[in-house]
């Protein structure tokens, strides 16, 4: 490994980090404890998919707020104007649109936003102080894996637009990086679920969730009647999909570890960021009954277009690049997704 490299820049904010997305879902988990890590953060957001409330509920549980602004990404010159005011020296970019049927009806969407948005914020942060560079890439890129555990080698073929988005998102962050001092870490997470233990703040998709987490928990809420079980005739052990579900506060922690790596390399690298562990359907849906103390309500219906049978990480690259290993069990994500889920029954309102 290199030497820990300094930007050279006098007015360098060493310490504060640009988080995009920085409302969302992911990015408020990392918010909180890239502040409790001591970082200062510059978020934006355009509240396409979030609420100006979190930045509240963040200050709330940190401690003290972040600075922000809202802006879309693709607006360079809106981006350009508070890179130089706060000087960041790290970027943690999740802005982005994720939900993969949405990307198959508008996908010159997705191309504008994961694509356009991610070129955009590359060219604001040209000739600044950032040297360091975290971008939200997705399992989705492995499409329907012949092998598993997936590794970072493991042949990539998304299946949907949203997939292509974030792989080509990759392909040109890496060959943009490769002309700057600036190193990077890509990082493909898995299936991320739960909540912040306080139940503050957590997941709050608009209209019929699609992913299974926020589905079950909104039945136990009394928010839907039952949900469906796609397929249970896969080749698994009890013939439902089997994923690799990870809690959101470890993520958010293998976000401030890829910032300390980043400190000891030149280079762009891929990390999946999962546990390692494979849970079907069935195991959540128990699990999370479990946590509410009521069975939740299910059917088994068809297979739904586009599931993989068993995708699970591989985590030794995560554990010797960045020294972060996921700790949080499905039972804790289950109690912490029905803590947020529980306490705020619709949502941020
Ligand atoms: P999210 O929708 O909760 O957060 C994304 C944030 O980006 C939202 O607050 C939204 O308002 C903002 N945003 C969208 N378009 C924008 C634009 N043009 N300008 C400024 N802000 C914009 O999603 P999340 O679950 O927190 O995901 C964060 C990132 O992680 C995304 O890039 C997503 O593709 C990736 N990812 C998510 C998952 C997952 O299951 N949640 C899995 C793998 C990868
Ligand atoms: C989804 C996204 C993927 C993204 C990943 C990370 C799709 C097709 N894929 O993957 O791009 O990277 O989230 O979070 O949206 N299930 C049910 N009933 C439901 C919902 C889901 O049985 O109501 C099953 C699915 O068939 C799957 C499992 O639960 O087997 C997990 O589904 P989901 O939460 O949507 O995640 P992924 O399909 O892994």
């Amino acid at each position: 490994m290199n030497q820990p490299r300094s930007s050279g820049n006098d007015q360098t904010s060493a310490d504060t980090v640009l988080v995009t997305g920085a409302t969302g879902y992911i990015g408020s988990h990392t918010c909180i404890e890239l502040l409790a890590s001591g970082y200062d953060v510059i978020g934006v957001d355009n509240f396409d998919n979030s609420e100006a409330v979190v930045l509240d509920r963040i200050a709330e549980l940190a401690g003290r707020p972040i600075a922000f602004a809202e802006l879309d990404i693709r607006d360079t010159d809106a981006l350009r104007k508070v890179v130089a005011e706060h000087q960041p020296a790290a970027v943690i970019h999740f802005a982005g649109l994720k939900a993969v049927g949405e990307s198959v009806a508008y996908p010159d969407k997705y191309w504008s936003v994961n694509v356009g948005g991610t070129l955009s914020l590359l060219d604001a942060i040209a000739d600044s102080a950032v040297t360091k560079f975290v971008f939200s890439s997705s399992c989705t890129v492995y499409g329907d894996p012949a092998e598993v555990p997936v590794n970072e080698s493991t042949p990539v073929a998304p299946i949907s637009p949203y997939g292509r988005t974030k792989l080509t998102a990759e392909e040109m962050i890496r060959d943009i990086l490769s002309t700057r001092d600036c190193s990077g870490l890509l990082l493909r997470y898995f299936n991320p679920v739960g909540a912040h233990e306080s139940g503050r703040i957590g997941e709050d998709p608009v209209g019929v969730p699609n992913n299974l987490m926020p589905f079950a928990m909104q039945v136990a809420v009394g928010r839907r009647d039952s949900l469906s079980i796609f397929g249970d005739d896969y080749d698994t052990p009890d013939g439902t999909c089997v994923r690799d579900y990870i809690h959101v506060v470890d993520l958010a922690d293998g976000h401030v570890a890829a910032l300390k790596a980043l400190d000891a390399t030149d280079t762009c690298e891929i990390v999946n960021l999962g546990t390692g562990t494979g849970s079907s359907v069935l195991d959540v849906v128990n699990a999370a009954g479990e946590a509410v103390g009521t069975p939740i309500a299910h059917q088994v219906v068809g297979r739904r277009d586009g599931d993989a049978a068993i995708v699970f990480a591989d985590t030794t690259k995560a554990e010797a690049m960045l020294g972060w290993k996921a700790e949080r069990t499905m039972a804790d994500m289950c109690r912490d997704h029905w803590a947020w889920q529980s306490q705020n029954p619709n949502g941020y309102e």
